[in-house]
């Protein structure tokens, strides 16, 4: 597999896949490989759901494009139904997680303008990962994808994740403050969960509403029923004034959504944003099938169930080696002690157990399997998990 024409911006494995269905993928040579990574959190509803190809096909031979110049039928209806499953007011749609953010961010700025600030700042995070456009990548920690960028880093005041004190803190010494951006879990930065879990949210809100700043959410990978609820904040009684999500919300196809509710909505108005593919017929035809599957509620059931079995078979065994879990749902972390060389991990996972794993924040197994996973699945990504682990101990 020659890359000789594509920029360097990823280390890719030595594999392709040519085919996938549901929670594996296949090689040329047919060669099937156990999917707990599921494209980092993207195909939830597992490889090629006949339900979504369905509607791609259709939609496909139908209408792809026509632009935000007209009205769009399967726009409106996918709006209707991301809005009732996320309990928010209206939706902006985009192409990707990173261009959600950017929409949220952008729309901070707006509401600082509107309150007369001069210089805003958003509250983010520590360990952070909001994407790759400017205004995102600056509200993202890792320094890596920082670096070199001339990253807008007064426009941020960054605090640890789970501290609220330190946010009291950020609020005592700047008054120019006009919202503040989280995820309920931090994906890339190592599957982090807060202390006190999703009331954590709650907390957060609490600030938000006392400073009126807006409270945005993050939801680009715990959302679209990945964490066991549809949006993880409804673990929660908090309610965000923006939310944002993509990842799931296409199961591939490209999209991303930026909603919003209550103070956040009408910042937004004809003109001040954009974009040509937001929301075409085919991508929002694509965002209505998955709603449709999801809202079954019986998938959401599953990825708790499956999980929670997950998580348990690994730490049943290594928990007396200093291995733990965390996330929600079929957002699981596998945290092993520090003292182990996990440099190999992935390679070891996919080569040796035919088993596509992730290790995020150094020590942590990240494993973002389907939704839908099916038991012996599940009794497998155990099985072969406990095979390239014990031998480490
Ligand atoms: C929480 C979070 N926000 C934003 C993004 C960026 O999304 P995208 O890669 O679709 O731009 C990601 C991607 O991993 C993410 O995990």
């Amino acid at each position: 597999m020659s890359a000789t024409y594509l920029m360097p911006t990823y280390n890719r494995q030595p594999i392709s896949f040519t085919r996938g269905l549901g929670s594996w993928l296949y090689t040329k040579e047919d060669t099937p490989y156990l999917d707990a990574l599921t494209g980092i959190a993207v195909c939830g509803l597992g490889h090629c759901h006949p339900q979504v190809t369905d509607a791609i096909q259709q939609q496909a031979a139908t209408l792809v494009h026509t632009s935000n110049l007209f009205g769009i039928d399967w726009q409106e209806r996918a709006g209707q139904a991301l809005c009732t499953a996320a309990q928010m007011d209206s939706v902006f749609f985009a192409n990707s997680g990173a261009e959600a953010n950017e929409a949220a961010l952008k729309m901070a700025r707006l509401y600082a303008h509107q309150c007369g600030f001069k210089r805003p700042k958003v509250i983010v995070m520590e360990q952070s990962f909001h994407g790759r456009t400017l205004l995102s990548v600056s509200a993202t920690a890792n320094p890596k994808a920082r670096e070199g960028f001339f990253t807008l880093d007064d426009d941020f005041i960054r605090v640890p994740f789970g501290d609220i004190d330190a946010i009291q803190q950020a609020a005592a010494e700047h008054e120019d403050i006009c919202a503040l951006l989280v995820e309920p879990i931090q994906g890339e930065g190592g599957l982090n969960t807060a202390d006190n879990g999703f009331a954590y949210l709650e907390a957060l809100q609490a600030e938000c509403d006392a400073h009126d700043w807006l409270f945005m959410l993050d939801e680009v990978q715990t959302g679209n029923g990945r964490t066991g609820k549809y949006f993880a904040y409804q673990h929660s009684s908090a309610r965000p004034d923006v939310l944002t999500t993509a990842k799931g919300l296409g199961n591939g196809f490209p999209v991303g959504a930026c909603m919003v509710r209550g103070r956040a909505n009408g910042l937004f108005g004809a003109g001040s944003h954009g974009s040509t593919y937001g929301g075409t017929p085919l991508a929002s035809r694509v965002v209505h099938s998955v709603y449709e599957v999801l809202s079954d509620g019986d998938i959401m059931k599953n990825a708790v169930s499956e999980g929670q079995f997950i998580r348990d078979g690994i730490t049943d065994k290594l928990q007396k080696h200093g291995v733990s879990s965390r996330g929600a749902g079929m957002m699981i972390g596998i945290a092993l002690p520090e003292s182990i060389d996990c440099s190999q991990l992935v390679d070891r996972a996919r080569d040796e157990h035919q088993l596509i794993i992730n290790v995020t924040g150094g020590h942590v197994i990240r494993l973002l399997p389907p939704l839908n996973m099916q038991r012996d699945e599940s009794e497998q990504v155990v099985e072969r998990l406990l095979s390239l682990l014990t031998p480490l101990f």
